[in-house]
């Protein structure tokens, strides 16, 4: 592990635990790149392998030499208009008015550890031998402008980060239109491009398609990273799957507009970019300032998809999260919205705590319409004042009760949004994203403060330390419900408007920083509408976030499944709710609704008080089983074995830390007549253990004709005894029915090794 620089061929080797990633000086001393991928031993003239050779209508660089050309070399940083015709990773306008730039190679260092970026969200180190990190200056020698590289290379995994930092040491006022964190050049372009895209309720469904010549791109123009697309890319070798080939991972840790771009030349070059979205963006830089982007994780993995996803899950859950609620387990909470919406008061909440705390549950989260005159969302976000009507003894008695029955409080908030129908609205005007002589577009009735304002961020920062040093509260639901238009700040002047997307993010992260460290003991949950903003930025602040208003656990399949491609189970609110369910009306059973919302930070959002007394003794157990096992769904790795993209079946399973646990999952979406036999191979397993296979919860026990068959063929204890590698090779035979069991059902298998 480490980073080499190889002064004869003027290289740099960054090598992470099985990872390789090599790139040179070149010959007009610009970065050119050389290999990203598996860890190798390069040759003694590694970098005089880039191939460099005279091709027809192209230009070149230096005169009297038809060969050495940008046109289709792999860079590291690259730009545009000095032979390269390709999308450049960064673009200054100076006061010349042309965008001509070259950044060229001045010094490097490399040192241990990894620096925090100021004011944004990053992976990070413990421990300075956990990380190598370098940085390369580079210089416009026109212009006097810096740009530093930074590159870290982890020792425990196959994950390398970048971010870059410009400063102007120049005299003039420079506007950067484009300043991505990072770009690299495949030397092929045989890949399947890969991304997480959907909408309100049914995010991050998985997207593949060939590469073809030319750019291919998503993209957030919204203001937040957005549930229509995340920003997370992959490529992968074709004939790549879960479980085996070459796969590159690329994760922007911001939570705004972003752009993640593929363009392949007619060359095969393959330009991978990830940053900053430059539409609609212009930094002014002027001399003596700085602009430092926010970081990419890149990730490599020869082991398939699962193996760059559980590189993903264990760097952002144990190096990026962060705060005590990191490794601690999370509380199986319950959250009113689904069970009343507005409709409530100090009664029905605490007698939702009351039903709640014999069930096991530790935590219940009062959702939105505690505040102002809030009984739809009309009116209210802004004022975060207790509204006497629904709670007239205030928030910290009914905290206090809630703590009396044994239960943890939580509570919802809005902060970055505002209705015109508050006091605040009317005490400032102005205080909301907009530009003047324009009329405001609004989403959910609401529109957005404008965090680039520290003014604005003060008044929120106070009037919620106020609600969380009054009540005795636990755990924030922290969503935001609509995103940006009419992109302007009233606070900035007119030629750094266009900076005000990206100068709310910052102030977002600023506010959110100084709320995390001023109340530690804290759960942040991230929410907008669902899903709309699950981006590792977040994530840093906020250690999980709902993963999707859309409750239904078929629905779920899909979108848990496609949220772990990068992000941890440890980050995914995952909630049991009510049939019919509220967002799609289908029916199912209570164990397929639990068996789904175990993978991830597990609770209930539906009306306790309304249910059967089966399903209340199913909740009961449901709840003991996610204490007795929440260790390992947070902590254990994740495998995906069969996707619910492809098969009316999925499949999954988290494995212990030491292997001697795990936890598979197995979801049938439709029953079929005179089905086929079913088995899927394990992973994870240590081949040589045997391991006791115990079906935990069917919706089929509950069933006299399948209890009567089962004791027919003496299987009233149904718990077999299996060895590792059976399990991995040969595989486990799914249960196939055996009786009409009706669609939407599932089993849950707890392996234990004896
Ligand atoms: C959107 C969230 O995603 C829901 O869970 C709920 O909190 C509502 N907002 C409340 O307005």
């Amino acid at each position: 592990m480490g980073i080499i620089f190889d002064e004869q061929q003027r290289l740099f080797h960054l090598q992470g635990k099985e990872t390789s990633y090599l790139f040179c000086i070149l010959k007009n001393e610009q970065l050119g790149h050389l290999y990203f991928g598996k860890k190798i031993h390069p040759h003694p003239h590694f970098a005089a392998s880039l191939r460099v050779i005279p091709r027809a209508l192209t230009t070149c660089v230096y005169e009297g030499d038809l060969a050495f050309s940008l046109d289709s070399m792999p860079q590291e940083y690259p730009a545009y208009g000095k032979t390269d015709f390709r999308h450049p990773a960064y673009q200054i306008e100076n006061e010349d008015g042309n965008t001509i730039s070259e950044l060229v190679y001045v010094s490097h260092v490399i040192r241990k550890g990894k620096p925090a970026l100021p004011g944004l969200p990053a992976t990070y180190v413990e421990r300075d031998d956990e990380a190598e990190t370098l940085e390369v200056t580079l210089r416009d020698p026109y212009l006097d402008v810096f740009a530093t590289l930074t590159y870290t290379v982890y020792e425990q995994f196959n994950a390398i980060t970048r971010s870059v930092r410009f400063e102007n040491r120049g005299t003039q006022r420079l506007r950067l239109l484009r300043a991505l964190s990072m770009s690299v050049d495949f030397h092929d372009a045989e890949f399947d491009l890969l991304h997480l895209s959907g909408a309100w309720s049914r995010e991050r469904h998985i997207q593949t398609r060939r590469l073809m010549p030319g750019v291919q791109s998503i993209d957030s123009t919204r203001g937040a990273s957005s549930a229509f697309f995340n920003p997370f890319i992959a490529l992968k070798r074709p004939q790549a799957d879960e479980f085996q080939g070459d796969v590159y991972g690329f994760n922007f840790v911001y939570s705004g507009n972003f752009l993640a771009e593929v363009e392949v030349n007619p060359y095969d070059i393959t330009r991978v970019s990830m940053g900053i979205n430059p539409f609609d963006f212009t930094w002014l830089l002027a001399p003596g300032e700085t602009f430092q982007t926010p970081e990419v994780v890149m990730v490599y993995s020869d082991a398939g998809l699962n193996g760059m996803s559980q590189t993903f899950h264990a760097l952002y859950r144990t190096r990026l999260a962060r705060g005590e609620w990191r490794d601690k387990p999370r509380p199986a909470l319950i959250n009113n919205w689904e069970a009343t919406y507005f409709n409530f008061n100090e009664d029905k909440i605490l007698s939702l705590g009351r039903a709640a705390q014999k069930l096991g549950i530790e935590l219940l989260v009062l959702d939105d319409g505690w505040f102002g005159h809030r009984d739809d969302d009309t009116t209210s976000l802004g004022d975060w004042l207790v509204d006497r009507k629904k709670l007239p003894n205030g928030l910290k008695h009914l905290g206090e009760e809630i703590n009396k029955l044994g239960l943890r409080f939580g509570l919802w908030v809005e902060p970055e949004m505002i209705n015109k129908e508050s006091d605040l609205y009317r005490a400032h005007p102005d205080w909301l994203i907009h530009v003047p002589n324009r009329r405001l577009s609004h989403g959910r009735n609401q529109f957005v403060l404008d965090y680039s304002r520290q003014e604005v961020r003060d008044a929120v920062y106070d009037m919620l330390v106020n609600i969380l040093t009054d009540a005795p509260i636990s755990y924030i639901k922290w969503d935001m419900n609509r995103n940006m238009t009419e992109i302007g700040s009233a606070g900035l002047p007119k030629e750094r408007q266009k900076e005000t997307a990206h100068r709310y993010i910052l102030g977002l992260y600023e506010l959110l920083e100084r709320l995390t460290q001023r109340f530690p003991q804290i759960l942040f949950e991230s929410c907008a509408s669902g899903g709309g903003r699950f981006d590792p930025g977040i994530l840093y602040y906020m250690p999980q976030t709902w993963t999707s208003d859309n409750s239904d656990a078929i629905e779920r399949l899909k979108i848990q499944y496609g949220t772990s491609l990068a992000y941890p189970l440890s980050a995914m609110g995952a909630h049991v709710s009510a049939v019919p369910n509220h967002q799609v009306g289908r029916i199912e059973p209570i164990d397929t609704r639990a068996n789904v919302a175990f993978f991830g930070a597990f609770g209930y959002e539906l009306d306790i008080e309304r249910l059967s007394q089966a399903d209340l003794d199913a909740i009961s157990k449901q709840v003991a089983f996610y204490k007795a096992h929440r260790a390992m769904i947070q902590q254990g790795t994740f495998y995906r074995l069969t996707s619910p993209f492809e098969r009316n079946y999925t499949c999954w399973m988290v494995v212990s830390p030491d292997r001697r646990e795990a936890l598979l999952a197995y979801y049938k979406v439709l029953a079929q007549p005179n089905p086929k036999f079913l088995s899927v191979k394990l992973q994870g397993l240590a081949p040589e253990m045997q391991y006791e296979v115990q079906d935990m919860f069917n919706p089929l026990k509950a069933n006299p004709m399948y209890l009567e068959y089962m004791q027919k063929r003496g299987l009233t204890e149904p718990t077999l005894r299996m060895y590792g590698d059976e399990l991995l090779h040969r595989g486990f035979a799914l249960p196939i029915e055996v009786m009409n069991e009706g669609d939407f059902s599932s089993y849950l298998w707890k392996l234990t090794a004896i």
